[in-house]
């Protein structure tokens, strides 16, 4: 929970219409797809619900991937067995509408997502994003993800050790 927030998975009573991020192929992806989706298991979705309207005000998706060790930046790599591939959490998408923006909701869903991969029973080495624009970019470098691999705007951050 968020203040007056709420974060869990899409389901069939969160209204999806009336949501508006600004970026017309997340709002398009949100109404259309990600029901969808989530049946298939394509991907698993996540959305922030604010509890004392019910109005859906962010979301994000994570999947299972899986990125190749070559490509991680050396000071990464050199911890990490050497395996070819990495299993890592992939967050597809990631957004909070306009009505809500500026209100730690971006954050708190990145928290959550994080949280989310680093409690998996599967292994997860990092949550992966591919960054859609420079504003998406500067969002996960603020939140201490790191550049890797071809092509640029893929980023990594690599979930704490277990203990
Ligand atoms: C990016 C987005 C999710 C941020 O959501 P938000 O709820 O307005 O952001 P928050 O209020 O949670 O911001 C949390 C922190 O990130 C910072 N931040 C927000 N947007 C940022 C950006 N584009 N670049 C750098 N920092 C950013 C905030 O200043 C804040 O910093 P602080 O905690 O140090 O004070 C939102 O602007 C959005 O949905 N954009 C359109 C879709 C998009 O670009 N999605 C991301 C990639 S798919």
């Amino acid at each position: 929970m968020t203040g007056s927030f709420i974060i869990e998975p899409l389901g069939p009573s969160h209204g999806r219409t009336e949501f508006m991020c600004g970026v017309d192929a997340l709002d398009r992806y949100f109404r259309e797809q990600a029901g969808q989706d989530v049946r298939r298991r394509a991907t698993a979705c996540f959305v922030a619900r604010e509890i004392a309207t019910d109005r859906i005000a962010g979301f994000y998706t994570l999947a299972a991937g899986g990125v190749l060790l070559a490509q991680m930046p050396l000071r990464l790599a050199k911890r990490l067995p050497r395996y070819p591939t990495l299993p890592v959490a992939r967050l597809g998408r990631l957004a909070v509408a306009l009505a809500y923006r500026g209100r730690k909701l971006g954050g708190a869903l990145l928290w959550d997502a994080i949280e989310r991969a680093g409690r998996s029973d599967v292994a997860v080495y990092a949550l992966v994003v591919d960054a859609k624009d420079e504003q998406a970019e500067s969002f996960y470098l603020h939140h201490g993800f790191v550049a890797f691999g071809e092509p640029s705007r893929a980023f990594i951050l690599p979930l704490p050790k277990k203990t």
